[in-house]
């Protein structure tokens, strides 16, 4: 591997090997890289083995492997012995680990507080593990490494698609000549990655969507894909800092316990996702709610690993209790192995491109930069987690932070805030600004000025309305202040030239060349409009 800076490798080192075993955890179906990842590795300058039959379950052969460029290795040992650098789904069993040799590379999930002891084991091999659950999430440039929100995404998906497999009727309502059919109502209860997932999924279906969650702040989210955000009577903030939650008070636990029950007797279909990262699941469902449902109900409870937000779970399994179907699968991402190991491959791609900025074929663990180092943790058999918190972040560090929630905190889509202005430097700023004004109002043309204050108001209104808009509407936004440019750009056109030459005649080379700069910036304008209206769309039901 190479060490210090990132230059590019010296000519004839040849390029690393990436390696990609079969996973062995029972029930793991995901693969860590698929074969259309694998071309754009080896474009990166890299060599590609997969362990043959990694992909079988995912629905990539070891034929499309081949296609792509990648190398088959014969068993698992092969391809240890063989990689410098092995991407996985699952940490590595004592097994795999056995199988490491000194300044490999490991990049998969690894959970180093619940894993101390495979962390000395990896430790003691003297390898570098980059633990893609450690991601500081509240960096926005590492979102699209994140395997957390890409993988909750596919199991929130697929918790819809059980309870409508488990579920006897539609989910649309519809009018047919046989009669009415009343929409299913399906109830959310956390609204994180997966239970958002899940209502844009339940949503699309033509379901009525309600969802609850303790942070207020998802509400919005709530509502722009679809649900409706049902509020617990009780005044209290649920966030716990950096996009989790807190462990709520005894009253509002009460209150919220009242809100469910009513939901319980009123919906179909109740999907739970609540979870705050280092604590047991909250018991949200009780044993009377259930109850209290219709007969045929389902409820899908994702927190089954973590003992379940239903009191009737049984992990793994699928139970019909009081006529009620409770899906505790734990395994959802795998039940979508092709889509959730092409979306992990492509975080482990996007991560390699951090790692090999050189495009070479070589990686390098930079240290120094904040997504890298919150990501390592293992470097040449030292351990390094946890990593400092990173330099820039989305939201100041909880007061107490979970002992095992991952080593960063999720951003929900917002970008870092810059630290806000001190007092004096403002102060000083304002002086200059109306030094500045006055200096010009003295010595400029009336008509100027008046042109000028328009201009300063305009800049004023302008930074106030696009400050106001919410961060999910910043990319139309964009697009449309594109398509506003645009026009004024032809209005400067239409200024500028006067389309006449020195003896007054029409000018026919500037007429045209106005033409050309007019047909130019009207893709820009229409373009600009068409992708604001489509972006908007995806924010309508
Ligand atoms: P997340 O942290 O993004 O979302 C959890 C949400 O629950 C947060 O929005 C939080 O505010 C909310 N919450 C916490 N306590 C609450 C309470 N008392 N009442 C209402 N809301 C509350 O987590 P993510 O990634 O969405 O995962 C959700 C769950 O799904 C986790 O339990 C995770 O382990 C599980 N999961 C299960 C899979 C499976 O195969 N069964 C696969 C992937 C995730």
């Amino acid at each position: 591997m190479q060490s210090g800076t990132a230059t590019a490798a010296p000519m004839g080192v040849p390029a690393q090997r990436i390696g990609v075993p079969r996973e062995i955890f029972p029930g793991e179906k995901r693969v860590a890289t698929v074969p259309e990842v694998v071309e754009k590795l080896i474009k990166l300058g890299f060599k590609v083995t997969v362990e043959t039959g990694a992909g079988d379950l995912a629905n990539c052969s070891d034929e499309t492997y081949r296609a792509a460029g990648a190398d088959i290795a014969a068993d698992a040992a092969a391809l240890w012995q063989a990689s410098d650098i092995v991407f996985k789904v699952r940490g590595p069993t004592t097994d795999e680990v056995a199988l490491m040799h000194e300044g490999q590379t490991l990049i998969s999930f690894i959970w180093p507080a619940q894993n101390p002891d495979l962390m000395q084991l990896l430790a003691a091999k003297k390898v570098t593990v980059l633990a893609i659950d450690a991601l500081p999430r509240t960096l926005s440039r590492a979102q699209k490494m994140d395997a957390l929100t890409s993988q909750a995404g596919v199991a929130g998906y697929r918790a819809v698609i059980e309870a409508a497999n488990a579920f006897g009727r539609f989910f649309a309502g519809q009018i047919t000549a046989a009669g009415k059919v009343p929409p299913a109502k399906v109830f959310i209860a956390g609204a994180g990655v997966a239970g958002l997932a899940a209502i844009g999924t339940a949503a699309s279906l033509g379901a009525i969507v309600r969802a609850n969650d303790t942070r207020a702040e998802v509400a919005d989210q709530v509502v722009s894909l679809g649900g409706e955000f049902v509020k617990v009577d009780y005044e209290e903030e649920g966030s716990g800092g950096g996009g989790y939650a807190k462990v709520m008070s005894e009253g509002f636990q009460k209150a919220q316990r009242e809100m469910y029950a009513k939901q319980a007797k009123e919906v179909d279909i109740i999907v739970t996702t609540a979870l705050i990262p280092g604590k047991p699941a909250p018991k949200l469902i009780t044993a009377e709610m259930v109850q209290s449902m219709k007969p045929g109900s389902v409820i899908v409870d994702m927190a089954a690993e973590q003992g379940g937000n239903c009191e009737l779970t049984e992990p793994g399994q699928a139970v019909v209790k009081h006529g009620v179907t409770i899906v505790g699968y734990t395994d959802l991402v795998s039940r979508l192995a092709k889509q959730s190991s092409t979306l992990y491959g492509t975080n482990l791609f996007r991560l390699t491109e951090e790692l090999c900025k050189t495009k070479d074929g070589q990686v390098f663990v930079n240290m120094e930069d904040d997504a890298i180092r919150g990501l390592t943790v293992t470097k040449d058999g030292a351990i390094t987690w946890p990593a400092p918190a990173p330099k820039v972040a989305a939201a100041p560090p909880a007061a107490a932070k979970p002992a095992t929630a991952p080593a960063a905190k999720k951003a929900h889509g917002h970008g870092e805030p810059s630290a806000p202005m001190p007092a004096g430097k403002l102060a000083i700023m304002f002086a200059v600004a109306a030094a500045l004004f006055w200096l010009i109002g003295r010595n400029a043309p009336t008509a100027f000025m008046s042109h000028f204050t328009v201009f300063v108001l305009a800049c004023f209104v302008g930074y106030m309305v696009v400050w106001n808009v919410k961060p999910a509407l910043h990319t139309p936004l964009m697009s449309v202040t594109n398509a506003i440019s645009s026009i004024i750009a032809i209005g400067a056109l239409v200024q500028i030239s006067p389309l006449m030459d020195a003896a007054d005649r029409p000018n026919s080379l500037i007429t045209w060349i106005a033409a050309v700069a007019i047909a130019l910036t009207a893709i820009n304008m229409f373009g600009g409009f068409a992708v604001t209206q489509r972006m908007l769309a995806m924010f309508r039901k």
